[in-house]
């Protein structure tokens, strides 16, 4: 997949963050998917690798931990100590050492066998899909020091007990605890679940919803409900930032921000 450079120093991602994207997990990635994305405004504090992609909704709070080649919905958390979508090593191969299947290890191929470069080059099998993307859907919340294996779909609305170990699908609503995780419950009676994956009230800004008692999901689904059915509430579209948009941090806080930019 091509990429693109990312560089964000100090003072692109103080001027981000005053304008809504706080993204100092980007800041030792270098280079990004290229196909990556990111709605403002979110919080990236969770440290993303080199070369990862990632598609990040609004109104996010990632806040610890590392997440690679990953797709979050809006209104998601994520706390401390977190590890998505970790790169798999083969499990059926000779070996599972990197130095079977991955271009260049730390140079070692030429230092050792610098006679052999072409009959590695042509020997080298690639293993193939060794962190597919990671899903989460919307308003979804992982618990400290929960472990998400690469490929899984987390369905919209489900908590990730603190320390769960997650190796497969989890449906929407559900509360996933322990050692491989387990569905402990939903967080809703099923009607409820219904009604809020109908009404995918995380369209909307939360900030234009406060009329809505959310500590009472059924009263809080009325309201919503009868304000997007008479027209009363429009959909948020936050600005979708592209990595080439953050090799130039200072630019696009500016753009975000256009009182501060007028500021100079
Ligand atoms: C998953 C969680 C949300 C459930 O909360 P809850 O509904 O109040 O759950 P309860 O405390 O009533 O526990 C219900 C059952 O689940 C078990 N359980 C709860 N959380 C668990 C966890 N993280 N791992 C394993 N089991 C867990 C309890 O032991 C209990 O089991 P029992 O019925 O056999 O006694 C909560 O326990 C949790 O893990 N929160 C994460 C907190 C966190 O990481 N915060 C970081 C800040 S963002």
């Amino acid at each position: 997949m091509p990429s693109t450079a990312v560089t964000l120093a100090g003072p692109a991602l103080a001027a981000l963050d005053k304008a809504g994207l706080r993204l100092p997990g980007l800041r030792q990635t270098g280079r990004m998917d290229a196909a990556s994305r990111i709605e403002w405004p979110t919080s990236i504090i969770s440290t993303v690798p080199h070369g990862a992609f990632i598609d990040v909704g609004a109104f996010c709070n990632l806040s610890g931990g590392t997440i690679n080649n990953a797709r979050f919905g809006r209104y998601c958390s994520v706390a401390s100590g977190v590890t998505v979508g970790p790169h798999e090593h083969p499990t059926d191969w000779l070996t599972t050492s990197r130095t079977a299947y991955f271009p260049q290890v730390n140079g070692w191929d030429d230092l050792v066998a610098p006679a052999n470069r072409g009959r590695i080059k042509a020997g080298r099998r690639p293993f193939a899909g060794s962190c597919p993307v990671t899903t989460f859907g919307p308003d979804v919340w992982i618990g400290q020091g929960a472990f998400i294996k690469a490929g899984v779909t987390i369905g919209a609305g489900a908590i990730i007990g603190a320390r769960a170990t997650v190796l497969r699908d989890v449906p929407p609503y559900a509360i996933v605890v322990g050692t491989p995780g387990r569905v402990l419950r939903l967080r809703f009676p099923e009607a409820v679940v219904e009604r809020l994956l109908a009404l995918e009230w995380w369209r909307f800004s939360i900030y234009d919803l406060f009329e809505a008692p959310f500590d009472a999901i059924e009263t809080t689904l009325d309201v919503i409900e009868a304000r997007v059915a008479s027209g009363d509430v429009t959909p948020w579209q936050g600005r979708v930032v592209s990595p080439e948009d953050l090799c130039d941090g200072l630019r696009l806080a500016a753009e975000l921000t256009p009182a501060l930019a007028e500021a100079g």
